[in-house]
């Protein structure tokens, strides 16, 4: 049984004038980013080519929007992406990563077991939360299924994960909150995936850990959570080792279908489904390893119920909406649990517990 893997090397720099210098970013690199990272950047010299991800649209990414953006990709010539943004943009970067010349994304999901890297892909995040820099996967909303959906291959491995934490101190609050609920869930999910081992379990106990005290003392600083960046940065890089080792699981695999429909950021998609699932997994099998998740819940928020402490926490840092507030409404129960069991099989094996069709359309029902 293989215990563990990390494939990217992991790099820190202070700016990131100081990894440009350090790696030779130079006029054969194509450079793909965003509007926000490019402002921050206004006194650094960068000689790459440039693609902005902001002239192909916002949002998370779709296969009409990956698809214009292979389009342009696939006109220059050049050796290595340098892929500094969010998750979006780090998932975009995979994507031209393994293109090698193909211009239609779903082309490339048809043939996944068959991709193999076409240019180096160095990773740089801007937000705390999906470890995409670390990952083997791609997210993308897929228009004819009308849901997200993972395209995983090992071609998509970055070659270098380079941590930069003052390039997180631009995020809005709310991308702050979402993207490191997003890094938490990552964290607990993997915990408790049937693939879990002992050492992807140090990794999402670490990251868990970090990112409670960072809300704690977030909170404690009238939310301000700039001063957490460094910590948040490495726990969500840590909380990404440990679930490309052992996998999300069903609260990744629920959120997919509302919030492919209802265009909901994905870390605030997940925080939906994040408590009731818990609760489900506490009612169903309360004697295995939830138990020592509630345990740590327990010890880090200093409260007895370790699950109400959880959720007292994170309804100070984001306060939660049911799903009708996006403009979910009955009708969709009935197809989300059906797009839920026909595609994201993959995340839905790795439940703590038996989670059948019935009990994922109860999920559905008690968030509505
Ligand atoms: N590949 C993986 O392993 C993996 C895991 C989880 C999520 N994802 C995917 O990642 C995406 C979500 O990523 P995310 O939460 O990082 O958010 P994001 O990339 O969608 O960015 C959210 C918003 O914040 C802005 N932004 C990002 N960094 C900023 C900064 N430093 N300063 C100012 N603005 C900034 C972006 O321009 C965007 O408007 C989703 O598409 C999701 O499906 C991928
Ligand atoms: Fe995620």
């Amino acid at each position: 049984m293989k215990l563990f893997q990390i494939v990217p090397q992991i790099f820190e720099f202070e700016s990131f004038a100081s990894f440009a210098e350090s790696f030779g970013l130079c006029e054969t690199d194509l450079l793909f980013t965003g509007a926000h990272t490019l402002q921050a950047l206004n006194n650094t010299e960068v000689p790459c080519i440039t693609i902005l991800r902001d002239n192909y649209g916002s949002g998370e990414p779709s296969d009409v929007m990956v698809n214009a953006i292979l389009t342009e990709a696939a006109k220059h010539t050049f050796h290595r992406i340098i892929a500094v943004g969010g998750g979006a943009i780090l998932d975009i970067a995979k994507i031209i990563a393994v293109a090698n010349g193909c211009t239609d994304v779903n082309e490339l999901y048809a043939c996944a077991d068959k991709l193999g890297t076409d240019k180096e892909l160095i990773a740089v995040p801007t937000t705390c939360g999906t470890g995409s820099e670390i990952t083997n996967i791609s997210i993308v909303y897929r228009s004819a299924a009308d849901t997200k959906q993972g395209l995983v291959s090992d071609a998509m491995y970055p070659r270098y994960a380079v941590l930069i934490p003052e390039l997180l101190e631009t995020m809005p609050y709310n991308v702050f909150a979402t993207s490191s609920i997003d890094a938490l869930i990552h964290a607990v999910e993997s915990y408790l995936s049937p693939l879990a081992t002992p050492y992807s379990e140090m990794y999402s106990i670490a990251a868990i850990r970090e990112i409670l005290q960072c809300y704690i003392e977030t909170v404690s600083r009238q939310n301000d959570f700039r001063p957490s960046c460094p910590q948040l940065l490495k726990a969500s890089n840590y909380a990404g080792i440990a679930f490309s080792n052992a996998g999300c699981g069903p609260v990744h695999a629920i959120s997919y279908a509302f919030g492919g429909k209802y265009h909901v950021p994905h870390g605030e998609s997940n925080y939906q489904f994040f408590l009731p699932v818990l609760s489900f997994y506490k009612k169903t099998a309360p004697d295995g390893k939830i138990r020592s998740l509630e345990q740590l819940l327990c010890e880090v928020t200093g409260n007895p119920d370790g699950f109400e402490g959880l959720k007292e926490l994170l309804e100070k840092i984001l306060p939660a909406k049911p799903m009708r507030a996006y403009g979910a409404s009955e009708e969709d129960i009935e197809p989300f649990t059906e797009s839920t069991a026909a595609n994201q099989q993959r995340l839905l094996g790795r439940q703590y517990c038996k989670m059948g069709k019935e009990d994922i359309y109860n999920i559905y029902r008690s968030c509505l």
